[in-house]
């Protein structure tokens, strides 16, 4: 059930961002409410005036925004959301998440939230299977994160592989059996 859930959507730069506002649009259709957290390479693939509109909310991606409260937008939305749901994510966030790397809206976010935190990689083969990318991900299962594992398909480089970012109704299909059972 998705019903009356806050949920915090990262997008990070990866090709697969630009499935982004369909995800939106299912997990409100879910009965969710969405705001969206973005990098700055992730606004490379899919425009604020998008997610916003999709979402409803404002895209947060700027640490040092003007905001009309005293409240930082990170400690703010971290204790806005239900769960931060990061899809695409891509292997440098992963990594700046493992590392506890704090240097933009989506990461800063990250060490700030303390409820379920769901990751649905995205990246080239050679990319997700690199043991560093494998080491990082084996790291945040250790600290309890979720990963809705990537598939195999045709990638942004033109290859096929595994990699592909789930498709938006699995990862919400996810989402809806993880609060089923718990
Ligand atoms: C066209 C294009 C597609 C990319 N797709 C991916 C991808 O799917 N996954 C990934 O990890 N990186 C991908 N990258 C590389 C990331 O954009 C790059 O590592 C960037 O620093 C990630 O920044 P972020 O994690 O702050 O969003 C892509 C780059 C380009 C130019």
């Amino acid at each position: 059930m998705l019903k009356g859930k806050k949920i915090l959507l990262g997008i990070s730069g990866g090709i697969a961002a630009y499935k982004s506002p369909e995800l939106i649009r299912q997990l409100i259709a879910e009965g969710a409410e969405v705001k969206v957290v973005a990098t700055k390479n992730a606004l490379e693939f899919v425009t604020p005036v998008s997610l916003q509109t999709v979402s409803r909310n404002r895209v947060y991606f700027e640490v040092f925004e003007p905001i009309g409260n005293f409240n930082p937008e990170h400690i703010s939305h971290a204790d806005w959301g239900d769960m931060l749901l990061v899809a695409p994510a891509t292997a440098n966030i992963i990594g700046k998440f493992a590392c506890g790397i704090a240097d933009d809206a989506l990461s800063t976010l990250y060490l700030a939230f303390d409820k379920p935190v769901f990751i649905a990689p995205a990246m080239n083969t050679r990319m997700y299977e690199h043991p560093v990318v494998q080491r990082n991900m084996r790291q945040l299962q250790a600290f309890n994160v979720q990963f809705i594992e990537p598939v195999y398909g045709e990638l942004a480089c033109n290859t096929l592989g595994k990699g592909r970012m789930e498709e938006p109704e699995n990862i919400v299909s996810f989402l809806k059996e993880y609060f089923d059972g718990n």
